[in-house]
């Protein structure tokens, strides 16, 4: 099953919760909420209060992407506020298994992230231990940017190894996800697609939604 996961940083935060329930009536089972510190990454996006607030607007899986050095200092906090699913980069923090371990005793699905210029083989000995792995196909930091074309070959790497090694981790990928390049990000074996532009800067979010479940249907 494939699954999509809009995210908020594309969003009009003017009218964010009529925006989120447009996601989910359409079909949106995930919500990505990337957060970054401006210190991982250039820019500042948002935190816990608007997280917490939006988690009145919407049942869906909330799918928090934190772009934060040093993650071990606010996972309890981010458990709180509705996270249902965390993910850390592997390069911001000293020690990736306590954080996952962290995640888990709170009973919530742990992602660990790569970015772009990251060998695969450095998130290969954590994947027993987390739900997902989070494949970055562009520089964290800003929506809109363009998927960059090596990571095609990456999704593929991580899930041979996955299916080698029988693992039930899910892949998913994020950065530049759009209807024209959907299909060969399925096709590299990814199951779980964050997509900001293409779902909420084009006009009609339900329908772009429904478009791209339109297109997960054509392979299961
Ligand atoms: C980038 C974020 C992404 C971003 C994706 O650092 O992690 O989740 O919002 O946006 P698009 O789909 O526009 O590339
Ligand atoms: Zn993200």
């Amino acid at each position: 099953m494939y699954v999509l996961a809009p995210s908020l940083l594309a969003a009009d935060f003017s009218i964010l919760g009529q925006q989120i329930k447009e996601t989910e009536k359409a079909g949106a089972e995930y919500l990505h909420i990337d957060v970054m510190d401006g210190i991982f990454v250039p820019s500042i996006s948002f935190g816990m209060p608007l997280i917490q607030s939006i988690r009145k607007s919407s049942k869906q899986f909330f799918d928090v992407h934190l772009m934060i050095v040093d993650p071990e200092r606010y996972i309890d906090e981010f458990v709180k506020c509705g996270a249902d699913g965390i993910t850390f980069h592997l390069e911001a923090t000293k020690d990736p298994k306590k954080v996952i371990d962290q995640i888990h005793a709170f009973d919530v699905q742990a992602g660990i992230s790569i970015k772009p210029g990251t060998p695969v083989e450095a998130v290969y000995p954590y994947l027993p231990d987390v739900e997902m792995v989070l494949m970055m196909s562009v520089e964290p930091g800003f929506g809109g940017q363009a998927y960059i074309p090596e990571s095609t070959a990456r999704i593929q790497q991580i899930k041979g190894y996955i299916n080698d090694n029988h693992l039930s981790v899910k892949v998913e990928v994020d950065g530049g996800i759009g209807k024209g390049n959907i299909r060969e990000v399925i096709e590299a074996g990814a199951d779980i697609f964050v997509a900001g532009s293409a779902v909420f800067k084009a006009p009609g979010i339900e329908e772009n939604v429904s478009d791209f479940i339109q297109i997960f249907h054509e392979y299961e």
